[in-house]
């Protein structure tokens, strides 16, 4: 309902600057949250253009103070701001860097927050459950701050995670929003295909997982949207890439390795089947079922070439086998 949606987002607002004036303003905020986002290189202008903030280590902080200022219970338990247990409450976000999540238009629906030390039991990121303001798989986290960079400059960068956007936006290149290591969804897409055509996927340099999700892709596609990808070192990801490297040199990278998807793929796959006809049969479908998700012919006729050369196999084979996929569907 529109007025239960509205509380919500008033005391999402609400939360998002309680955790970025604790940050800057809080001894404990200071002392733990703001020194470790300065150890990760984060500027004061970033921390402020991405509102960064710090949830105190505390039971109940944030919510008293919440309650304290009129706003009501209900809403802190619907946004899962404040997890309730019978007559008690709890802070959902302790002792947490706090990363907010806004929609395009800038209004706050929940929060990243990310623990400050490396414990590998403890799960590195918590997020805001899903509410009826916070539907994951219809946000990208940084669009607010990117949009008109990613309008005129007329590309996206995709990432994975919170800081390689912000890593990002403070090397100079602004048009990057994160998909916040879920499997990337169509309102995703076609929330970046209201700004721009083109998006340039950028893979943590982990390898894990490349295969799985560059099936997500084939989506972009479907979108009519062009898509080029781009890999880094191992054991790189965005935020690391770009902290070690100039701006004209991460620049320069993004161009000299950023690959048209339908290529990239079809090398990926080569490489994992160059002799063995069976895997390579099978990698074929594979193919012709990302070029069948291209809705412009003449585009798909370029593609249906260039997979045939990286591939080694005649060009009228990629034509039948398109055609039996096309058959299918109607
Ligand atoms: N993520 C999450 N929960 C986790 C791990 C990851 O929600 N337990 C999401 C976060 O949005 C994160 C993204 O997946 O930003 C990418 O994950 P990962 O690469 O592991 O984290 P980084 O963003 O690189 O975080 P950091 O550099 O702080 O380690
Ligand atoms: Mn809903
Ligand atoms: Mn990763
Ligand atoms: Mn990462
Ligand atoms: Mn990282």
């Amino acid at each position: 309902e529109a007025n239960e949606r509205e509380s919500m987002y008033l005391v999402s607002e609400f939360a998002k600057k309680y955790f970025h004036n604790t940050l800057l303003n809080d001894d404990e905020g200071k002392a733990i949250g703001l020194s470790y986002f300065k150890e990760r290189g984060f500027t004061g202008d970033t921390i402020k253009k991405f509102e960064l903030g710090y949830s105190p280590e505390s039971w109940d902080a944030f919510t008293k103070e919440a309650l304290g200022k009129g706003y009501k219970l209900e809403y802190l338990d619907k946004t899962g701001l404040t997890i309730v247990k019978e007559d008690k409450q709890f802070d959902r976000f302790k002792g947490r860097v706090m990363f907010p999540i806004q929609s395009m238009s800038g209004r706050t629906l929940g929060f990243g927050g990310r623990i400050l030390t490396n414990d590998k039991k403890a799960a590195k990121y918590l997020n805001s459950p899903e509410s009826d303001i916070y539907h994951k798989s219809k946000v990208l986290y940084g669009i607010f701050q990117a949009k008109q960079s990613i309008a005129k400059l007329d590309n996206c960068y995709l990432v994975e995670g919170y800081t390689d956007v912000i890593q990002f936006s403070q090397a100079g290149i602004e048009n990057v929003v994160a998909s916040s290591g879920t499997a990337l969804t169509p309102d995703q897409i076609r929330l970046v295909n209201r700004l721009t055509k083109n998006i340039t996927v950028l893979f943590d340099g982990d390898a894990a997982g490349l295969r799985a999700s560059i099936r997500g892709i084939d989506l972009i596609l479907e979108e009519g949207m062009n898509v080029k990808v781009c890999t880094f070192p191992d054991g790189d990801d965005p935020d690391s890439f770009a902290k070690k490297n100039s701006h004209d040199d991460l620049l320069r990278y993004l161009e000299t390795n950023a690959k048209d998807f339908i290529q990239f793929k079809a090398s990926l796959l080569m490489d994992e089947a160059k002799n063995d006809p069976v895997k390579k049969a099978g990698l074929i479908r594979d193919m012709v079922t990302s070029i069948s998700k291209i809705p412009d012919r003449i585009q798909r006729e370029v593609y249906l070439q260039e997979t045939a050369r990286i591939m080694d196999i005649s060009e009228q084979v990629l034509v039948n086998t398109l055609a039996q996929l096309v058959q299918k569907d109607v």
